[in-house]
């Protein structure tokens, strides 16, 4: 072996040892973090006793009240009764974007002019553009007015508000 290939040999195992501690090194400090990690996320769990009663207290409740202390049945009846938005809900929800200024080629609410002549095809004609959508020669009607969510029902109803208002 000559001196100089010792030399870096020398030289290579050095550098190798100096890779490797510096690889403990990390190792280590990252360990040592753990213990305190986890000792500050239980602290976190447990911190107030309030915080646990909260986690463990039970889902349901049974309360039993008297005839006074009893709250009043919630009015629900009100509510289930009406099927859908009614019209005039419908058109402010979902249609006046295009039919309040008449943008976009939309036949603007009110307008008997530009009303009379979709309203010429029929109530029936006009309630399949609006559910369906339709591609006129001023614009695209989109479907339920781009709101699928919708039921046929209300579509129909805010038709007949806006007809109702524009003829
Ligand atoms: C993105 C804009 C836009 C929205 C929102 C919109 N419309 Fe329209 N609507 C149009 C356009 C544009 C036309 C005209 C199409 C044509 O005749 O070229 C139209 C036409 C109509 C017509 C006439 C259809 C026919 O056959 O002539 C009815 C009825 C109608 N819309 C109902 C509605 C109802 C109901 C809503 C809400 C649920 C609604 N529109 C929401 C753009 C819109």
């Amino acid at each position: 072996m000559t001196k100089k290939s010792y030399a870096m040999h020398v030289a290579m195992i050095l550098g190798a040892s100096a890779v490797l501690l510096l690889f403990i090194f990390v190792l280590v400090a990252h360990h040592r973090g753990i213990p305190e990690r986890v000792r500050l996320d239980r602290g976190a769990l447990l911190s107030t006793a309030s915080s646990v009663a909260e986690r463990i207290k039970p889902v349901g409740q049974v309360s039993i009240l008297s005839a006074e202390t009893r709250p009043e049945p919630v009015k629900i009846a009100a509510a289930a009764a009406s099927p859908g938005r009614d019209g005039q809900q419908v058109y402010q929800a979902s249609c006046v974007v295009c039919h309040g200024a008449g943008i976009a080629g939309a036949p603007k609410l009110g307008d008997k002019g530009q009303w009379a002549k979709p309203i010429a095809k029929g109530l029936n004609t006009l309630y399949a553009s609006a559910v369906n959508g339709m591609q006129g020669s001023a614009g695209v009607m989109p479907a339920k007015g781009g709101n699928p969510a919708l039921s046929d029902a209300e579509v129909k109803a805010a038709v007949d508000y806006m007809v109702a208002q524009s003829k």
